[in-house]
């Protein structure tokens, strides 16, 4: 069975793309009649991007779990919803049907309920990759408290700074996590974190690693043991809490250029239609196939493209707990082998790894199964393409380039697989619904082919970010007021011959460190709480693996004098303050800062020579001390 929105060739493409610019509400609102509803909407779309306000399906009532759970209850109950690989390979898989991943779903949101839970709670998530996180997410769902997951690398900082922001009043988290030959002790990091974080009333713990923790009366209990007082209740069946389309499902914290990452928020009608149109067209979803995203649930990719686009299109999703280089760098190929895993979607940072440990891992491994292809997360570079083209897709798989973002909610631009064309390194043509422009400095559009500029979005698409948590000021200062009436996407593009898009990269000072948004500020600060640490400045560089590497510039105060020790506490001090993701791959010691008269450093200076491009600085003539400039050279890692 297909969908009857499924595009299907390259002519369904141009006319669906070319009606959802001229009649967006008739479009949107055929596409939306696909799913369960208890009320339609009374307006389709209702928007201004200077406040800014974007509004579609208000009015409309539906909770999103009925459209992942309920509805495929009731025609593929038995169909796999979830497999899920442990970190361990000799550790027994687990399937959950639609009918049990229902059934868990509100049992957990029962558990919620008696632990005092409501609509609009928020809900901090802190787990690894175990079914139970993808449970707890829809069981938040499901009675309407709002999720808000934070990926199990962060530190305990980085959670306090989002349970706080967010003023959640439970956590849901694991005794432990596997993670490769790691074992990672989430409940103690957890408690370190509500140290500072009174809001929290209820800690709600799954077993996993069997890892002695604490536990607080009062405040902290086990996962198992609230589940035996739902079955003793007797009450397995949870209702679906009714929501508005615009009500919040979930909150997700990400970087941006300055200050903390902050709470982006998606709404659940919207988002719901916008995961759903992306997953099936854009991966040509097949009733029965195995879908396997390698994205942890910790980032957007996970809640689109594991959680939310799957399971509303009646999809069996694959959930991985390990990592793609253990106990070797084969393990993606055994889980595809195993699985017969049709669709295959992970980042080019893998990809290059994978790449860079040899093909030997390739073989023996029965990767026919595999009929689609994708990267997300940062831009692939044509050698890394035509690698995973070869010797993963055997030239007979399609690849999707897609990008999008945090605050897009879903795939924005990309080839269909198999249906438009794919060109190495470009993500190629806008969704159906998404009106992409480039634009100069000055925010005057840029026309015609074989051009580049700063990637803009004029006309709101389902998906979008509706503000960011507690801070609507924020969001339009961020998204909305670097040019007028348009969502700017901090990327740079170019549009070639053919008119296909190709993402650059990013153009503000927001790192992507293995496909991880990293924001320069957040890590100079971090390097600044150490205590021999005048002052930082942080660019990115290109990285044969990660895609960018980060290269800090450090000014010492003397009191430290081992060098070499000095950086390793910087790296442990920013692993402590944000995570381990955001520790520097370089780090020079300098002795000043290349900085304007006004005091702002010039980073465009530091970013050329982390480059190596040190034999053309641009102009330096508005520096205040153009000598320090000199050292840095002399003296780059
Ligand atoms: O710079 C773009 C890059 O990742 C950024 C978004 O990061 P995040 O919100 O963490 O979401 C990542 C997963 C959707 C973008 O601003 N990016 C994402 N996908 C691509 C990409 N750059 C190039 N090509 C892509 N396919």
């Amino acid at each position: 069975m297909s969908y009857p929105y499924q595009i299907k060739s390259l002519e369904e493409y141009q006319n669906a793309h070319q009606k959802s610019v001229d009649h967006p509400e008739e479009f949107w609102a055929g596409i939306a009649d696909n799913f369960k509803w208890h009320k339609k909407w009374d307006s389709v779309l209702d928007w201004n991007f200077n406040e800014p306000k974007v509004e579609w399906f208000k009015g409309g009532k539906l909770n999103i779990t009925e459209n992942c759970l309920d509805r495929w209850v009731e025609t593929q109950p038995d169909t796999p919803a979830i497999i899920w690989e442990a970190n361990d390979p000799t550790e027994k898989d687990k399937t959950l049907t639609y009918k049990e991943l229902h059934f868990k779903v509100c049992q957990f949101a029962n558990v919620l309920k008696n632990n005092g839970a409501k609509k609009g709670d928020r809900i901090c998530i802190y787990m690894s990759m175990v079914p139970e996180l993808a449970i707890a997410v829809l069981a938040c769902a499901r009675i309407g408290a709002i999720h808000s997951v934070v990926f199990g690398g962060f530190s305990a900082q980085s959670i306090s700074d989002r349970i706080q922001d967010a003023q959640c009043n439970i956590v849901i988290t694991a005794d432990g996590a596997y993670r490769g030959n790691k074992d990672i002790p989430l409940k103690s990091i957890i408690d370190e974190a509500l140290v500072t974080c009174p809001s929290i009333q209820k800690v709600i713990v799954l077993t996993r690693t069997g890892i002695p923790v604490s536990m607080i009366e009062g405040r902290d209990c086990w996962w198992e043991e609230e589940i035996k007082k739902v079955e003793e209740q007797g009450n397995a069946f949870c209702a679906a809490e009714i929501m508005d389309a615009e009500d919040m499902l979930f909150i997700l914290y990400t970087s941006g250029s300055t200050g903390k990452p902050k709470g982006v928020v998606h709404t659940c009608g919207g988002y719901m239609v916008w995961t759903n149109y992306t997953f099936i067209n854009v991966f040509q979803y097949q009733k029965g196939q195995v879908h396997f995203c390698t994205a942890d649930i910790g980032w957007i990719t996970g809640h689109s493209y594991i959680i939310y686009g799957p399971l509303s299109a009646g999809a069996t999703t694959l959930m991985f707990e390990g990592i793609p280089t253990w106990p070797d760098a084969g393990r993606f190929w055994d889980i595809v082998n195993k699985y017969k895993v049709d669709i295959l979607y992970t980042a080019p940072t893998a990809i290059r790894s994978l790449m860079a440990f040899g093909n030997d891992h390739i073989e023996g491994k029965n990767l026919s199964s595999l009929k689609v292809l994708g990267t997300v997360g940062e831009p692939i570079n044509e050698e890394a393409w035509h690698w995973y083209d070869e010797h993963i897709g055997k030239k007979n798989s399609p690849i999707v380039d897609t990008w999008w973002q945090t605050e897009t909610g879903g795939v924005l631009i990309s080839n269909l697989a198999g249906v438009t064309k794919a060109k190495p390194s470009f993500a190629t043509l806008p969704m159906p619904g998404v009106q992409p422009l480039l634009v100069d400095e000055n925010g005057k559009e840029i026309v015609g082919n074989n051009v580049s500029g700063n990637l803009c979005i004029k006309f709101p698409w389902p998906g979008m970010l509706r503000t960011t948590y507690g801070d609507h000021e924020r969001c339009r200062a961020t998204y909305f007021s670097t040019y007028n009436n348009l969502y700017f996407t901090g990327d740079g593009c170019l549009r070639d011959g053919d008119g296909d898009y190709r993402i650059t990269g990013r153009v503000d000072d927001v790192l992507n460190v293995s496909g991880h948004r990293i924001g320069t500020a957040e890590v100079e600060n971090a390097i600044n709480m150490h205590t021999g640490v005048v002052e930082s400045a942080i660019v990115g560089y290109p990285h044969d693996i990660k895609g960018q590497g980060i290269y800090a510039f450090v000014i010492l105060n003397g009191i430290h004098t081992d060098e070499n020790h000095t950086k390793k506490d910087i790296c442990q001090t920013v692993a402590k303050i944000i995570g381990a993701i955001a520790k520097p791959d370089k780090i020079q010691f300098v002795s000043g800062l290349p900085k304007t008269r006004s005091g702002k450093i010039m980073r465009r200076i530091l970013r050329k020579i982390a480059e190596g491009e040190i034999h053309n600085l641009g102009d330096t003539s508005t520096l205040l001390d153009p000598s320090v400039v000199d050292e840095i050279k002399m003296n780059r890692l």
